[in-house]
């Protein structure tokens, strides 16, 4: 005899809804970036980033405090260079007194327990906006793993948790791993932006941290000979297997919402945790629907939060991480 499935049955309360309820959001599942910029009592809101903010150091102390009050253990640092200190080596970014290094001797002051990982890459530091040194029109490969390497050792220094290169330069997991434990930090992790895409989603980053590949005479004006094209799905699986050949703790996809088939991809194909970033486009899309009223903020929110964990991730880098918190909390 044959009955009709009732699927329904399984929906038809907010108690049964609850109790089968496959993908849960909690403060655990976040990491929060943050941009830190040069000066006192700064707080200054990104324009393409609506309630998004950069806060000088004095500021960050507060907001890492609030941060841990609220259950989020984990932060994610960004820096805003001033234009004077740029160049094509990324000098700036081994200062050992560089605004990076006292931000994470800052963020370790305050809140000791905090997880706390740093960007490593050179774009903020260049003078072309690029993720490593350019050379008659081209990233150099392995003259900028040389530099990403002592960046990771900076950071190390200053006391970070895990780095995380950003740059999808080859050889740099392998090398940074190397350098590490060479210099005494067998402890500090790496989590690599192992599958990161060429996308026009990270315009607001840009803009928050001024740090878009500049037109000028024979440089390229995007990021397509390093990050990955849109378009591939093999090849994240293998930038991501070599990743963690080399030695990566953590990998990540990114963006999110546009590439969840890669995330799912990914996790079915590693055993390491796997990350996910919500990045700047993916909020500020959000915010400016919500702004004209054609979206609902909270509820678009949830729903791509919670698309993303069912879609495999272990954590998100999420903008919306205090929005979520405040709201379920
Ligand atoms: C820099 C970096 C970028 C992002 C994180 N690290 C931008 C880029 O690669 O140009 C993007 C994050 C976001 O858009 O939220 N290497």
């Amino acid at each position: 005899m044959y009955f009709i499935k009732r699927h329904r049955r399984l929906r038809s309360s907010a108690a049964i809804r609850n109790l089968i309820r496959e993908t849960t959001v909690t403060p655990n599942d976040f990491l929060v970036p943050l941009f830190v910029v040069e000066g006192k009592n700064k707080k200054e809101e990104i324009p393409s980033m609506p309630n998004y903010f950069r806060y000088s150091l004095d500021h960050l102390k507060k907001e890492v405090k609030e941060l841990w009050n609220m259950g989020l253990k984990a932060v994610l640092v960004f820096v805003k260079v001033p234009d004077h200190l740029k160049d094509n080596q990324g000098k700036e970014a081994l200062n050992p007194n560089g605004l990076m290094q006292r931000a994470v001797k800052t963020i370790k002051e305050t809140v000791p327990e905090m997880l706390v990982m740093t960007d490593v890459a050179m774009d903020p530091y260049s003078i072309y906006g690029h993720d490593g040194v350019v050379k008659n029109g081209k990233i150099q490969n392995n003259e900028s793993v040389k530099i990403l390497a002592e960046m990771a050792c900076s950071h190390a220094e200053a006391g970070v948790d895990m780095i995380a290169p950003s740059d999808m330069m080859d050889g740099r997991i392998f090398k940074m791993r190397q350098q590490l434990d060479q210099s005494g930090f067998q402890d500090t992790g790496i989590m690599s932006y192992s599958a990161k895409y060429s996308s026009a989603f990270y315009g607001p980053f840009r803009d928050a941290l001024d740090s878009a590949p500049t037109a000028a005479e024979n440089i390229p004006t995007n990021k397509d000979t390093y990050q990955m094209d849109a378009a591939n799905r093999l090849e994240a699986i293998r930038e991501t297997i070599s990743d963690i050949e080399e030695g990566a703790d953590i990998v990540m996809v990114k963006p999110g919402l546009p590439y969840l088939d890669i995330v799912r991809e990914i996790k079915n194909n590693v055993q390491v945790p796997v990350a996910v970033y919500q990045v700047s486009g993916e909020y500020a899309m959000i915010k400016a629907a919500a702004e004209k009223g054609w979206l609902d903020h909270d509820a678009v929110m949830m729903e791509q939060i919670t698309a993303i964990k069912r879609a495999g991730a272990d954590f998100i880098a999420s903008y919306f991480a205090k929005d979520v918190v405040q709201l379920l909390f």
